[in-house]
């Protein structure tokens, strides 16, 4: 039997007793980006040529998902250099429909559409559009890779689903060659939130996939390309609506604002300005724009595991805030006499400003992940999602996340953990 009608054979049969239950059955396929490669995309308007290794399991695994996304019209979970994403085609509102029943996602909440080729990106836009000057900077230096950029949107390309009916749709072409190699070989754009229910942390690993979405059959085929190098999701870009010719940050993630300011700081012409980069929230606020679920995290619960995580600031003055010994006991306090012991999850820098305090903590069972050294925000972005799912996964009841500097990928870890944190606690230095 070949590979691609052994997959169609989605449902196993298990004996239950005395009756027969079917049960969905998830299909995981490992792929290794050493077996594929692209030509370099000398003529823009070509889609540049990928190859893959014949007869490799890569090249079983990235057919198998382009029958999945092409013919049985089936999301597939693939991985990109951010995170793992639950991909369908974009052009397909049907397979568009199930990424959002899979995931419990609400349907006003707009999905990126990822492209492999400039060829590609240019085929979803309005004919009458020309990209800026700003854009194609950032795409030359940033394309492909974590950077989502937003496009007008033409309805008779891409189905209002994947916009949720925005006059703008996301576009991103990734890095990571199996995803661009999947989007490649199937010849069609992909919708692709992240790989995770709607509300919990995103998976940065195929064993996070399988433990949420694999384990119910609730995703048909992953393909398991390795932990992801990013972690943190793409910086969403929107330079359409400022007027001044400044960009919008409305999502930090893998490209850092520093180095989109570098970039555009690049090739001005005699008196030109760069344009400015300004971060939701931290440089400009947007009313309208927060009433709508666009802004990751602004309407719905985002990157939670299913216990509490508790985000630690170090407190600015060394008398002000709580000492970890006064948070726990507000813990215990709040917990019936007969609770089994209480185990805490620590996301601490490994250089981390509480490690004293940790250990002075009496009748508590601390589970450690390392978030990385100080300073090493690309680290701790990696890190982040992995560390929250596997101290879930270890039984932690809490996870304590030490905050770390706001400055290139610390953005965007900061970012998701404020979402992630049901409450921001300031810690001072001495006990
Ligand atoms: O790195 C990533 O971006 C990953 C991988 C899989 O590519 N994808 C991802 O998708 O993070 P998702 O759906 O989890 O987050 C995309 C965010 C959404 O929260 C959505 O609000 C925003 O991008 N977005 C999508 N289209 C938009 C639009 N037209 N206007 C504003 N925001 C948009
Ligand atoms: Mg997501």
């Amino acid at each position: 039997m070949g590979v691609i009608s052994s997959l169609l054979n989605k449902t196993h049969v298990v004996m239950d007793g005395p009756t027969h239950v079917q049960k969905p059955s998830t299909q995981r396929m490992a792929c290794l980006s050493s077996d594929i490669s692209f030509g370099i995309d000398q003529d823009p308007s070509a889609e540049p040529k990928c190859s893959i290794t014949p007869n490799s399991d890569t090249m079983r695994a990235i057919q198998a998902a382009s029958h999945h996304l092409t013919v049985l019209k089936v999301p597939v979970a693939i991985p990109t250099e951010t995170v793992y994403g639950l991909a369908a085609p974009a052009t397909d509102p049907g397979a568009v429909a199930q990424i959002f029943s899979i995931k419990g996602r609400p349907a006003d909440n707009p999905l990126i559409v990822h492209v492999s080729s400039r060829r590609m990106l240019l085929s979803l836009l309005p004919p009458s559009y020309t990209i800026s000057r700003t854009y194609e900077k950032l795409m030359k230096a940033f394309w492909p890779g974590p950077l989502t950029l937003l496009f007008p949107a033409d309805p008779s390309k891409i189905p209002s689903i994947v916009t949720a009916g925005h006059p703008t749709v996301a576009i991103r072409m990734p890095s990571h060659p199996v995803s661009r190699a999947v989007i490649s070989y199937s010849q069609v754009p992909l919708a692709a939130p992240s790989a995770n229910s709607s509300g919990r942390p995103s998976p940065t690993k195929a064993e996070h996939v399988w433990s949420d979405l694999g384990e119910t059959g609730k995703v048909a085929l992953i393909l398991d390309g390795g932990p992801c190098d990013v972690g943190v999701e793409s910086t969403v870009v929107d330079g359409l609506t400022s007027g001044d010719g400044s960009i919008r940050v409305l999502r930090p993630g893998g490209v850092t604002v520093e180095e989109m300011q570098k970039v555009l700081a690049r090739d001005l012409a005699e008196g030109e300005m760069a344009p400015r980069v300004l971060v939701h929230k931290r440089d400009y606020d947007d009313l309208e724009m927060e009433q709508h679920p666009t802004t990751p995290g602004m309407k719905y619960l985002h990157y939670s595991p299913s216990v509490p995580v508790l985000l630690l600031m170090q407190s600015p003055g060394s008398a002000d805030g709580e000492t970890l010994t006064d948070v726990v006991k507000d813990i215990v306090s709040e917990r019936p006499d007969d609770s089994p012991a209480l185990k805490i999850g620590t996301l601490f820098l490994s250089d981390s400003v509480f490690s004293g305090q940790v250990n002075t903590l009496d009748d508590v069972e601390i589970i450690k992940y390392d978030l990385g050294p100080r300073g090493s925000p690309l680290v701790a972005a990696q890190r982040l999602f992995d560390g929250l799912l596997k101290l879930e996964k270890e039984g932690a009841m809490y996870i304590f996340v030490e905050g770390i500097e706001e400055t290139r990928e610390g953005l965007a870890v900061m970012n998701r953990l404020r979402k992630a944190a049901r409450e921001v606690k300031w810690i001072r230095s001495s006990p």
